[in-house]
């Protein structure tokens, strides 16, 4: 621990871990712990809320679980007074829970439109609504909202309503910058890649051999690589950072050759990119996603 959020209140949602796996909203929760702060760990399932807040408190940090469902506005306003009352106040809030539906447009229905907005984009247009006047009682704060890099290109895979509402977050990140800049409110979008958890590994798409050839390291991520870009966006260090889209996504944004799967013929860096995973991935649907 090196204190750098000694004193700092944070929300972390979507902060909650389940068997499955260690989602990115519980590593961004244990490092922010880790590094002082005291976090409010919302999570729509009690369970994984409570595992979270066992490991942090097995690392000798503090936090409270918070069962909560950020689509639902009395929820929202409730972990914001929830954190004010209990642990003194908010410095940070993380807006990371969100969900993800593979359909087509053509059979996306209204009310699954509706309900990827409701979590991935309502939830932290009004997690910030009612945040951000706690945070300017502090005299400023930070806000990062977890994108993803299916907010910004092409995957090649199908997902309409995540990536529009992964999108709205960066007109959503541009405009709060803007509006409380000078109210030290800074606020900043990280867009993981390719990313080893739970959501990821539910959709059973291609093997993980092939999803580290669709970026520059030749790995795919893990939970604590974005929890570190986003301890660093709340930190002090940061202090001049405002208004940003930050992929970490091991390069892919600049690589991303996952497009050319959706044509049948991969055009790789190199042969065995081309063979394996195209033929499984058309025929089962299942192709590359951030
Ligand atoms: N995993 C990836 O590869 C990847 C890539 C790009 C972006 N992301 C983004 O990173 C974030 C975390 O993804 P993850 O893969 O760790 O997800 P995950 O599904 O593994 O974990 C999400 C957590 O959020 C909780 N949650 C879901 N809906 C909620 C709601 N309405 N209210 C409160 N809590 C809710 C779940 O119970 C779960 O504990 C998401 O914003 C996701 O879009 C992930």
């Amino acid at each position: 621990m090196d204190g750098r959020l000694d004193g700092k209140v944070a929300i972390v949602t979507g902060a909650g871990t389940s068997d499955a796996g260690i989602g990115i909203g519980h590593a961004i929760a244990f490092v922010l712990s880790h590094h002082g702060a005291s976090v409010l760990l919302v999570d729509k399932v009690a369970e994984n809320a409570t595992e979270t807040q066992r490991a942090i408190e097995q690392d000798g940090g503090s936090a409270a679980a918070f069962v909560g469902d950020v689509a639902n506005p009395t929820d929202c306003e409730a972990m914001v007074t929830a954190a004010v009352e209990q642990l003194g106040g908010l410095d940070i809030l993380v807006n990371n829970a969100a969900i993800t539906r593979h359909v087509p447009i053509v059979d996306t229905s209204v009310e699954l439109f509706e309900e990827v907005i409701g979590v991935n984009l309502m939830g932290p247009f009004m997690a910030c609504k009612f945040a951000i006047p706690a945070l300017i009682d502090r005299g400023g704060g930070s806000i990062v909202n977890i994108g993803s890099v299916a907010g910004v290109r092409d995957t090649g895979t199908t997902h309409p309503a995540y990536c529009a509402s992964k999108s709205g977050l960066l007109g959503l990140t541009v405009d709060l910058a803007g509006a409380y800049g000078r109210n030290n409110v800074r606020v900043n979008t990280v867009l993981p890649g390719m990313v080893s958890t739970p959501m990821q590994e539910s959709i059973g798409r291609v093997d993980e051999e092939t999803r580290a050839r669709l970026n520059l390291l030749g790995r795919m991520g893990t939970a604590w690589d974005i929890a570190h870009a986003v301890h660093y966006l709340c930190s002090d260090e940061a202090a001049y950072l405002t208004g940003v889209t930050l992929p970490v996504d091991g390069g892919a944004t600049v690589a991303m050759p996952a497009s050319s799967f959706r044509a049948g013929q991969a055009r790789g860096t190199d042969a065995q990119v081309t063979d394996a995973p195209v033929t499984d991935a058309q025929t089962s649907g299942a192709q590359a996603s951030g």
